[in-house]
Order: structure tokens, then sequence, then C-alpha cells
């Protein structure tokens, strides 16, 4: 039960995140040009006023006169003062990662990666942080804000721990964000509602906790990870006019309650939901087969009763369906049968006593072509491995009333 779920997760999380990291390694110049642009000159423009005036003097006489080094800048002057910062609070670095942190030459950092600035080409910046799989373990220093020019910064497989400076909200230019498998704790990080450039947040396996704040499904985030936490709630507002996420990993959390009706609100854009292990009870709302991008749709490990909506009938896109490991009931609808994209059907592990039609029946012989499915331990009449008639009919004694 445990590994078909975590499988499920890291296969669709992982196609991004390679993608992400093949970019990040094989040319972070071109990616950060590319993504990060528009927001990062957006950012700089409406900035200017703000931080020129009274900074730059100041820093170019008093920096460049300790580091005369050609190659340098007062941007890399502020991004060498945030990496010193950051390492005198690192405490272990069993891989040496930042061993060569020395000195005012930041762009030979391991780990750090420069571009040239959007706002001006002849000025290198720190624009990247790549510390993934390093094993280190520390926190992060508020000096990290002095990082304004970052576009991404990735720490997945880590150990930093405690929150997130109030001073990340500086980085107004970042795009994608990855805390990911580090000890981070304390309620969601609000802080990143301020990165109004921030496209991809993942936040998975950490020891983040309490409710997911509304805000986080009213944000231009393309994607958003916050699974393997330990969250308590989903607060989807009534209206989410400004959601475009098109994957929300909301995997091995503890809801608990029912999936709100107010899930409708992600339709324009959602093509990727994955709720397995949540401890979501109650019926599934209509309204999930009204999300009608839906590509992937999980809720597999919960409480989940009564019937599959007839709704689901209308999800033309959907290519896996995982209901398994549930406490569903009722007839398999020959509609949910017969999409025309579904590749993947898995209703394991329920109480389901039928399964309707010949569209349903021909899933079950390998009629129904290159469909995997997996209808084991239901109460079907006529299918190999079921539940006990006993099992079932305790099951059947309480029916349930969803609406
Ligand atoms: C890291 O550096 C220390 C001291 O220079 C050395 O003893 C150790 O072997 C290095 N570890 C790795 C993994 O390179
Ligand atoms: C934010 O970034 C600017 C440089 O762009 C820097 O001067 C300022 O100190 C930073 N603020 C914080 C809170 O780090
Ligand atoms: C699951 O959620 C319910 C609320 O719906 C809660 O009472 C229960 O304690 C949760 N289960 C666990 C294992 O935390
Ligand atoms: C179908 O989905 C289930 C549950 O996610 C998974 O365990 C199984 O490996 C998948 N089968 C195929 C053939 O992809
Ligand atoms: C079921 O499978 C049989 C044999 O492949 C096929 O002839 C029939 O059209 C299928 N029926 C439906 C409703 O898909």
């Amino acid at each position: 039960m445990a590994s078909f779920s975590f499988t499920s997760i890291a296969k669709c999380v992982n196609a991004i995140h390679v993608l992400v990291l093949t970019l990040l390694v094989l040319n972070l110049s071109s990616l950060f040009k590319d993504l990060s642009l528009a927001a990062v000159a957006a950012k700089h423009s409406s900035s200017n006023s703000v931080y020129a005036s009274h900074h730059h003097g100041h820093h170019r006489s008093r920096y460049h006169s300790n580091h005369p080094d050609p190659d340098s800048n007062e941007r890399l002057n502020q991004a060498f003062l945030a990496l010193q910062a950051w390492k005198r609070v690192i405490y272990s670095d069993p891989h040496n990662f930042t061993f060569n942190w020395e000195g005012p030459s930041v762009c030979n950092y391991k780990g750090v990666f420069c571009a040239p600035a959007p706002d001006d080409s002849k000025t290198q910046v720190v624009a990247g942080i790549d510390l993934n799989k390093g094993d280190i373990a520390g926190f992060l220093p508020e000096e990290l804000g002095l990082l304004s020019d970052l576009a991404l910064i990735h720490l997945n497989s880590n150990r930093f721990c405690g929150i997130l400076p109030h001073s990340l909200a500086n980085l107004t230019g970042l795009y994608e964000l990855d805390l990911s498998n580090n000890r981070f704790v304390g309620p969601f990080p609000t802080v990143v509602f301020s990165l109004s450039s921030l496209k991809y947040l993942d936040l998975r396996y950490n020891e983040f906790e309490g409710p997911l704040p509304p805000q986080l499904f009213s944000n231009k985030l393309d994607a958003i990870f916050v699974n393997n936490n330990r969250f308590t709630s989903i607060n989807i507002p009534a209206s989410s006019l400004s959601f475009s996420a098109s994957v929300v990993v909301f995997a091995n959390n503890n809801f608990g309650g029912c999936l709100p009706p107010s899930i409708v609100n992600f339709a324009d854009t959602l093509e990727e939901l994955l709720m397995i292990n949540t401890n979501l009870s109650g019926c599934l709302p209509e309204q999930v087969g009204f999300l009608y991008k839906l590509r992937v749709l999980d809720v597999s490990s919960n409480k989940l009763v009564g019937p599959i909506p007839y709704s689901l009938a209308g999800l033309a896109h959907l290519e896996q369906l995982n209901l398994g490991h549930n406490m569903l009931s009722g007839i398999v609808p020959a509609g949910v049968c017969s999409l025309p994209n579904l590749a993947n059907f898995t209703i394991s592990y329920n109480y389901f006593c039928e399964e309707e039609g010949i569209i349903c029946q021909n899933l079950t012989t390998s009629k129904g072509g290159n469909i995997a499915f997996d209808d084991r331990r239901n109460c079907l009449p006529d299918r190999p491995y079921q539940r006990t008639q006993k099992e079932c009919s305790a099951a059947l004694e309480h029916p349930v009333d969803c609406f």
C-alpha cells in the first residue's frame, strides 16, 4: 500500500523535476533568461527607485576597496555577504559542497550559478543556487535576502532546519523554490506569497504543519508540491479566480474531513490531483467530475465512502484514475469504464458490488485494449480475489447517503 502510493507520486513529480534540474545543470543562463527575464526585469524596474539611490555608492566604495576583483560588482558583493553568512550557519557538509565558498569570486562557488542580469547584460549576478543532495545541515539566515537576483533555489535532500527567513520576500525574481526533503518546520511559510515571480513551489518531505492557507490557491503558481508534511487542512477559497496550477500534490498529509466542493475552482487549469493518504472521509463531491482537464486523479488510501459520482464520466482527458483503498460502494458506472483516454483504472480494496454493463466487463477481460484495471478486494460477484461474504454484508448493512 505504502509502496504504490510513493511510486505514483514519484512518477509524476520526477518528470518535472528531472527536466528542471537538467536544464539548470546544462544551461542555467538560458533558463534564467527564458523563465525569469520578464519577472526579474519587472522587479528591477519597479524597485530601482527603492534601492538604487542610497545603496549603490555606499556599497561600491565599501566592498570594492576590500576586494579589488575586476569581475566583481556591487550585486556580487551583496551575494558574497549572503553566502558567507550562510556558510557560518552550516554545521555539517559531508560532501564538502561549500568547501570552496571562500573569497569574493562567488560565481566560482560550488552550487552557485551566475548569469548576466536581465536588466543589465554586462553585469553578472547570482541567478541560481543548487545544493541538491548535499546532505548539508544548517539553516537559512536572514542575509539570504541579499541574494535578490536569484531566479532558482534548489535545496532538495539536505538537512536544513528551522523556518524560512522573512527576508526571502526580497527575492522578487525567484521563479523556482525547491526546499524538498529537508527538516523545515512551523506553519506554512507564508513568505512565499510575497514572491511575485514564483511559479514552482516544492515543500515536499518536510515537517511543516497546520492548515494550508487559502492564499496558496489564489496565486500564480504553476506547480504546488506540499506532500509528505503534517498539514492538517486545505482551505480552498469559495472563488479562486487566479488559481493557475496544473499540478497539485497534497498526498501524505493529515487533512481529515471531506474533499471540499470548492475544488471546482481549480477546473480551468488542474491536470493532476494527488490526494493519496490524506485521511479524507465522506463522499467524493460531484465537483471532482467538473475538473475537465484532469489527466491524473488519485484519491487512494483514504476513508472515502459512497458511490463514484457519475460526473467522473465527463473527464475526457483522464488517463490515471486510482480510487483504491477506500470504502467506496455501489456500481462502477459504464461511463467511467469507457473514458476515452483511460489507461490505468484502480478500484481495488473498496466495497463495489457491480461493474456496469459490457464496457466495464470488457476491462476485466483484457478486451478493453491496453487499460490496466485492478478490481481486487471488492464485493463483485463472479470476479476473482474478492472480499469475503461476511465482510461485504457487514459493509452493505450500512448504506451511505451522500445527498
Ligand atoms: C572533505 O574535506 C575534508 C577536509 O579537507 C576531507 O578530509 C574529506 O575527505 C572531504 N570529504 C569528501 C567527501 O570529499
Ligand atoms: C534586498 O535586496 C537589496 C538589493 O537588491 C538589498 O540592498 C537589501 O538589503 C535586501 N534586503 C534584505 C532584507 O535582505
Ligand atoms: C482523520 O481525520 C479525522 C477528522 O475527519 C480525525 O478525527 C482523525 O483523528 C484523523 N485520523 C488520524 C489518524 O489522525
Ligand atoms: C496502475 O496504477 C497503479 C496505482 O497507481 C499502479 O500501482 C500500477 O503500477 C499501474 N499500472 C500500470 C500498468 O501502469
Ligand atoms: C467488448 O469486447 C469485445 C471483444 O473485443 C468487442 O467486440 C466489443 O465491442 C466490446 N464491447 C464494448 C461495449 O466495448
